[in-house]
Formats: structure tokens, C-alpha cells, sequence
């Protein structure tokens, strides 16, 4: 059976939509982030802080090529995960990928008050708007997209993951 892997830009729900697809379907939900972090035995920021950005891109590859071993699993990933082209083909390999889109707006909003996103320190719009325009061809690149600006609720984009599932299964 496939994995459900979701991608996208910090702030675009794949946490939120990972947890109420696993609520629904009772699929096992693996978030990358927080297993990184068990492994490193510290957060994120801290990861980036004493290691460096590469580190942790490396961190996270590692965890892709083990984590793409895998069947039947929901796998919420880094916003970053786009940035080295293997880590997508090895999520295609095994899994329905779909990337979360949201605009600077949408992320802002879902972000505004959040201090574990180290590329988010500082002035935050000015980072998003930054980071966003470098990935957007990243992001349109996967072939299942579903835009979440503005939805208020999580429901459907979760209920829209699982009918593409069913529909592409195994
Ligand atoms: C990152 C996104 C974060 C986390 C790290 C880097 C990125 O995950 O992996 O802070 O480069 O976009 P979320 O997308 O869950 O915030």
C-alpha cells in the first residue's frame, strides 16, 4: 500500500491535514520534523543553530531515503524537502505526493506567532515573500497540488487527499 507524503511551504497545513487523514483513515501519521529532531536529541532551531542549514538538509535526506522504505504510512515533511530533487523522486517511488500550496498571506497568518520555524527568525512577510518565490517552481512541479488559501477549515483538503487515494491505489 502507498504512503500519503505531504509537501509544501511552511504554514500550507501538512501537519494539520496529516493528522485528520490519519484521524480518518487510521493510517500511522510520521511527521519528518519531529522524528529529525528525536533522532538529534533537539529541536529544529537548535539543529540549525549549532550545525548550519546543510546539516539538517542532510538530516533530512537521510530520513527521506528511510522513511520512502516505507508502506502505508501518512508522511508530513519539511517545507524544505523540495530543495534536492531526489528527496521528491524517491517520495514518487512509493507514495501519492501531493503539495499544499498557500499564498504569503494565508502563511502569515498561520505562522505569525510561531518561534520554531529558524528560517521564519526576523521579519517574517519579508522572509516568506523570499523563500515562496524561490520555491514556487518547486512546489508546481509535483503534479498533485491543492491550493489551501483562505479555506477555513482543514476538512476538505483532508477529505480530497483521501478520495485521490482511493482513486490511485495501490
Ligand atoms: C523548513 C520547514 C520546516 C523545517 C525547517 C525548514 C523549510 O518544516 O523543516 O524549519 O526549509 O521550509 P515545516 O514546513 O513543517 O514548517
Amino acid at each position: 500500500m502507498k504512503n500519503i507524503v505531504l509537501v509544501g511551504f511552511m504554514g500550507s497545513g501538512k501537519t494539520t491535514v496529516g493528522k485528520l487523514i490519519a484521524e480518518k483513515t487510521g493510517m500511522p501519521l510520521l511527521d519528518m520534523d519531529a522524528l529529525i529532531e528525536e533522532r538529534a536529541g533537539k529541536a529544529i532551531t537548535e539543529i540549525f543553530a549549532d550545525e548550519g542549514e546543510a546539516h539538517f538538509r542532510q538530516l533530512e535526506r537521510e530520513m527521506v531515503q528511510e522513511l520512502s522504505q516505507l508502506e502505508g504510512q501518512i508522511i508530513s515533511t519539511g517545507g524544505g524537502i523540495v530543495l534536492n530533487p531526489d528527496n521528491i523522486a524517491d517520495f514518487e517511488r512509493t507514495g501519492l505526493v501531493v503539495c499544499l500550496l498557500a499564498d504569503a498571506q494565508t502563511v502569515l497568518e498561520r505562522v505569525k506567532h510561531d518561534t520554531s520555524r529558524p528560517l521564519l527568525a526576523g521579519d517574517k512577510e519579508k522572509q516568506i515573500l523570499e523563500i515562496l518565490a524561490v520555491r514556487k517552481p518547486l512546489y508546481e512541479s509535483i503534479a498533485h497540488r491543492i491550493d489551501t488559501s483562505g479555506r477555513p477549515s482543514p476538512e476538505p483538503t483532508a477529505m480530497e487527499i483521501i478520495e485521490l487515494y482511493h482513486a490511485i491505489k495501490p
